[in-house]
């Protein structure tokens, strides 16, 4: 049944019904924020740890989860919180050049960063600095490494940093041992040194990488996202999902049919039950303004086991 007033949606998202099914469908493409309850927890931790007082040993948090199972997207959401300060200011101007305005870093609450795909200290340093280019007018590239540190310190100091994210840590478990080790042991001194907290985002090997280091291991309180399953959390979250989808009609996403299927083809990930969900969104803004079973059989998607298949296939057709 096509409402008037679409109260099957969000307010926010009525409006867009108006538009042409391309914008809808490019609004369904759009990572749009929703906050479930396992999420809000790990943004109340973040907050708690960025408000900690300053003390000898700061506590730390550990994120963990699958791939593709929302670890990013919670940090972002908390970084989007506190954004750094930067200032336009004039520079001047004198009879022959007038010198234009320039960005000035004023403030930088928290410092996110990847890890770089090996652990290296050196690129690790360079990501930081990277997050400071409008502070410094040459690149650091050639310097010692003893000057990197040096470097990071006064920085964070200076822009008053109270918080440093590395998202992707399980990067910290590649390469040779003496290289992680050296590695986790410049996190330990890091946190000493600055007395920020240090939050760690990565899967399950992130957690086996700090846990290789004692003295790291019980100062990373771990915060696990587990895989979704069938219960109050996600019904609500297909709910939710229901709610942003510019679509005319409703959608009973929480019917047990459709909830087991999205929940089984998705292998219980967040990011396979988003995409799951938006191809059966834009399917159904060309067909029917309504999600239900019918728009699953005519997407295609693949759950994560049978891309698997499929590739191992395609490589025995190589070989
Ligand atoms: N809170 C959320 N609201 C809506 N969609 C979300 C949310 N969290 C995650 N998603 C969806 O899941 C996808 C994967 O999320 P994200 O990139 O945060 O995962 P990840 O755990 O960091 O993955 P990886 O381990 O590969 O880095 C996102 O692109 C988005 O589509
Ligand atoms: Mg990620």
């Amino acid at each position: 049944m096509v409402t008037d007033t679409f109260d099957h949606l969000l307010p926010e998202v009525r409006e867009l019904i108006k538009l042409p099914s391309w914008e809808r469908i490019n609004h369904i493409k759009k990572d749009i924020w929703i906050g479930y309850p396992t999420a809000n927890k790990a943004l109340e931790k973040l907050r708690e740890l960025f408000d900690h007082p300053q003390r000898q040993r700061m506590p730390n948090l550990l994120i963990i989860g699958h791939a593709n199972n929302g670890k990013s997207m919670i940090v972002e959401k908390f970084c989007r919180g506190y954004k750094a300060r930067i200032e336009r200011r004039r520079l001047g101007a004198d009879k022959f050049y007038d010198l234009g305005e320039q960005d000035y870093l004023v403030e930088m609450p928290i410092v996110s960063i990847q890890m770089p795909p090996l652990p290296d200290s050196r690129r690790f340093y360079l990501a930081i600095l990277e997050k400071f280019k409008l502070a410094c007018s040459f690149t650091y590239d050639r310097a010692n490494i003893g000057y990197l540190e040096n470097k990071i310190i006064s920085f964070f100091r200076e822009y008053n940093v109270k918080m440093l994210i590395i998202d992707e840590i399980h990067n910290a478990l590649a390469g040779q041992n003496n290289k992680q080790r050296e590695f986790l042991n410049m996190l330990r001194l890091i946190g000493n040194e600055l007395k920020i907290p240090l939050i760690c985002v990565g899967t399950k090997d992130a957690y086996l990488a700090i846990r290789s280091d004692p003295q790291l291991e019980n100062r990373f309180e771990p915060f696990v996202l587990p895989r979704w399953k069938a219960g109050r959390e996600y019904d609500s979250l297909l709910a939710s999902m229901a709610a942003i989808f510019p679509l005319k009609k409703p959608s009973n996403l929480n019917n047990p049919k459709i909830s087991e299927l999205i929940l089984q083809k998705g292998e219980g990930i967040l990011g396979e039950i988003v995409t799951l969900l938006r191809k059966a969104a834009i399917q159904a803004i060309y067909i029917q303004e309504t999600i239900d079973e019918m728009m699953f059989k005519m997407i295609d998607y693949y759950s994560p086991a049978e891309r698997r298949q499929i590739f191992e296939r395609s490589l025995a057709e190589v070989s």
